[in-house]
């Protein structure tokens, strides 16, 4: 075996930008009636058709809402507003209502109290379904219990945080549908 590799160390503490999840979401929330947004990256699906993993912090004034109504709707934005949600993650719902300041539209949800993004193209309505990691790591398991899509306003689709402060966009989409012969099921 050749003692000269290609690699180079990377540092521990960044690994997370070579498998930075996405794609960055808003996340929705209302409580006693003012509704809020925050901008998340760190986010993945868990069950097929089912949880999602979410990072909020006790940072986050988002944090107590979520906390208090067990409701969010985690709103998928396209490429188009990469800047407008880089923006909403640099100021609190604490001083601003970002809805008014970043012209966001509030949408009624059908199933909970916080309000879809009339400007993404995808918005889920979820509930808080385990909070056992919260307190050590921020994470929420929530489940989506209705999900709504606007195809014309995909786009060009989500976009992604490369962790840096960089974005990534999606590049071609190639159909392997074919070659998922075990999970044939996931496909349809
Ligand atoms: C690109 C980007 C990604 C972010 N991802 C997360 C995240 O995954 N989890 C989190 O708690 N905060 C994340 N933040 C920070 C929050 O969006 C930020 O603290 C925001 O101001 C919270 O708003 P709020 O105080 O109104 O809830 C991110 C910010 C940016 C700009």
């Amino acid at each position: 075996m050749s003692d000269r590799t290609p690699f180079q160390p990377y540092p521990v503490e960044h690994v997370h930008r070579l498998i930075e999840p996405g794609p960055v979401v808003l996340v929705s929330t209302a409580v006693e009636g003012r509704a809020n947004l925050m901008t998340n990256g760190f986010n993945m699906p868990v069950v097929h058709g089912g949880l999602i993993a979410l990072v909020l912090g006790p940072w986050d004034h988002s944090f107590d809402a979520l906390r208090r109504t067990g409701e969010c709707v985690i709103a998928v934005p396209g490429a188009e507003l990469m800047e407008t949600v880089v923006d909403i993650g640099n100021v609190s719902g604490a001083e601003v209502d970002k809805w008014a300041r970043f012209a966001l539209t509030p949408v009624p949800a059908a199933e909970v109290g916080a309000p879809l993004v009339g400007e993404c193209f995808a918005n889920l309505e979820c509930r808080v379904a385990d909070r056992r990691l919260v307190d050590d790591y921020g994470l929420w398991l929530v489940e989506p219990v209705r999900a709504w899509i606007d195809e014309e306003r995909r786009g060009a689709g989500e976009f992604h945080h490369r962790g840096d402060g960089t974005f990534s966009t999606n590049g071609a989409t190639l159909d392997l549908r074919h070659r998922m012969t075990r999970w044939s099921h996931l496909t349809a």
